[in-house]
């Protein structure tokens, strides 16, 4: 089969298109006809192996997994003896390691079948980033309806979720974004939308109930300037050096607000199946959709991630 391969890490061009054996499926997994995978924030940090200490689990010197990719839309091609409910045929959703293939060997687990109303690249759109903005909101956030949320980073993968999904919570939304993304966070869902390149949110004497930072650029003293003593902010996004990016703000976080009202959350996501039957349903209840910014043949995975 066609798939994607990398035996080092590095900037883009390290991305091969090679011909290798289809994937043993052992008893407990499916073959899965990729008809599309994502291409996100995580993909272009997996593929550099960044930040460094993430090769802990992806593999010190060069990468464990030969193909990348993890989101994953196809249609099941043949089952593991132990597989109890999907079938040869079925169309799907979910993740894996190496979706950057024409098959992938996926657990039964990790797949649920694709929403009715979605194609195929919609539906690789959606897991890894939808994850981190549902748990991000719901478990860690513990939005609440009526509550004053602001989504910073609202057109990006994982935010443009979360704009939607705060308000399926029933919460209001603040968008923060940059000035070619106003028109379109609008119109997923946003209450108000701020263009960051024009005013700075933390300066407008608004206060809000709840946080999402992905951007992952500003100080938490600049942050908890937006906050009000009640306050939730969740940091999901982070960039700095290359050792731990974001890790090193987080982990600030979790020591500052021993000593502080404001609280300050650090997150990481963890993909589940029943968060990705929750997210099929409010898919299939037209209350989230996915906005896609580009999409590319296998061939081009080398420029989808530059
Ligand atoms: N903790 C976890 O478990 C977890 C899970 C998933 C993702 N993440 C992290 O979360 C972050 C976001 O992921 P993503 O997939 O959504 O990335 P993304 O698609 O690149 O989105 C990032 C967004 O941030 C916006 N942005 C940049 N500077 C900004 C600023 N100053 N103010 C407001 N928005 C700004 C960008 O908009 P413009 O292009 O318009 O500037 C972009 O839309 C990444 O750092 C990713 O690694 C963490």
């Amino acid at each position: 089969m066609k798939a994607i391969v990398h035996s080092r890490y590095g900037a883009p061009d390290v991305l091969q298109l090679n011909d290798i054996d289809q994937p043993i499926v052992n008893d407990d997994a499916v073959l899965v006809r990729v008809h599309a995978a994502a291409v996100g924030k995580g993909d272009w940090l997996t593929v550099r192996g960044l930040p460094y200490v993430a090769r802990i689990r992806y593999g010190l010197r060069k990468p464990k997994h030969r193909v990348p990719g993890f989101d994953v839309a196809g249609r099941i091609e043949a089952v593991g003896s132990n597989v109890e409910q999907a079938r040869p045929g079925d169309e799907v959703f979910g993740w894996c390691e190496g979706s950057f293939a024409e098959y992938a060997s996926v657990p039964e687990g990790q797949l649920v079948r694709k929403p009715a109303n979605l194609t195929f690249e919609q539906a690789a759109a959606v897991p890894i980033s939808a994850f981190a903005a549902l748990q991000a909101l719901r478990d860690t956030g513990q939005v609440q309806p009526g509550q004053q949320v602001v989504i910073i980073g609202a057109l990006g993968g994982v935010g443009s979720f979360a704009v939607q999904l705060a308000k399926a919570f029933g919460a209001e939304v603040t968008g923060v974004c940059s000035t070619k993304s106003v028109e379109l966070v609008r119109s997923i869902g946003a209450d108000y939308v701020i263009d960051y390149t024009q005013e700075d949110f933390t300066r407008g004497g608004q206060r809000y109930d709840l946080i999402l930072e992905m951007a992952g650029n500003r100080s938490l003293s600049d942050l908890r300037r937006a906050l009000t003593p009640k306050v939730t902010l969740v940091l999901v996004g982070g960039s700095g050096g290359r050792w731990f990016m974001g890790i090193g703000r987080t982990l600030r976080a979790v020591v500052v607000s021993r000593f502080v009202r404001q609280r300050l959350r650090s997150f990481f996501s963890k993909p589940r199946r029943e968060d990705l039957v929750v997210l099929k349903e409010l898919i299939e209840a037209g209350k989230v959709t996915q906005v896609i910014d580009r999409a590319f043949p296998l061939s081009e995975t080398e420029e989808a991630i530059r």
